[in-house]
């Protein structure tokens, strides 16, 4: 659906953005990321605060400049990105969770730098599971109403692995974007699709991420009332 002319129909609300990747540092130089660009999840800020709302972006480690007129949290790693996300949710009618969460951590932080020692091979790394942020504030409500959003990357069966992810997580919405070989750049065929805890299935055609922000925000905007 074309939006000609923005609505306020997000005014009065309080919405919470995550976006970026997490970073999981090893030692004071070093750490374990991932390539999210915070791109979408600042579409997603932007088109909030066009549509009226109050909005919280956190944002882990994206070089991206403050959208005006958005409250920005900015964090490092998936226990900051968890703090900082629990705190805003608190009075909160939306959480989408745009964020690339770092599953694991490095079990040991080293307060100077790692050496290589010429004798010896490198010893491994030991990782430890993060908190799942977007577990745990669908599984423990702290405001009735809430509507809340997840976002996953898929391969394979996309559509199954996304129905399965979005029981498991407990969410309200689940954007689910296919990767892998056979998608290139500028491709017309539809780039994600929605699904929804109440089965529903909206599908996103390729296009710029205002537009897939747009459609959640629609997509919220239906489920808050
Ligand atoms: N997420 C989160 N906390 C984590 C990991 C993920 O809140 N520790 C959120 C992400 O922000 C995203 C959603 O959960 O909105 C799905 O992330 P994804 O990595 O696809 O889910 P996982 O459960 O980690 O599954 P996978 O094994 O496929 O990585
Ligand atoms: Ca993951």
């Amino acid at each position: 659906l074309a939006r000609g002319v923005t609505e306020p129909d997000l005014e009065g609300r309080h919405v919470v953005v995550s976006a970026g990747g997490t970073r999981e540092p090893l030692d004071p130089v070093r750490f374990l990321g991932n390539r999210s660009s915070g791109k979408q999840g600042y579409a997603l800020a932007r088109t909030a605060a066009a549509r009226g709302a109050r909005v919280t972006l956190i944002a882990a480690n994206a070089a991206l400049p403050d959208p005006a007129g958005v409250d920005v949290v900015r964090v490092g790693t998936a226990v900051e990105l968890r703090e900082a996300v629990l705190a805003a949710t608190a009075d909160a009618d939306a959480v989408v969770m745009a964020a690339a969460v770092a599953d694991f951590r490095p079990a040991a932080y080293a307060t100077g730098k790692i050496k290589k020692k010429d004798d010896r091979e490198p010893e491994p790394i030991t990782l430890v599971r993060n908190p799942d942020i977007l577990a745990e504030i669908s599984g423990d409500r702290v405001r009735a109403g809430q509507v809340i959003v997840g976002f996953a990357a898929e391969t394979d069966d996309v559509l199954a692995n996304g129905r399965a992810k979005l029981k498991r997580k407990g969410c309200d919405l689940l954007v689910v974007n296919e990767v892998g070989e056979r998608k290139t750049f500028g491709s017309e065929e539809n780039e994600a699709v929605v699904l929804g805890a109440d089965g529903s299935e909206t599908p996103i055609a390729h296009g710029p991420k205002e537009a897939l922000a747009e459609t959640v925000w629609d997509l919220v905007a239906e489920r808050l009332g």
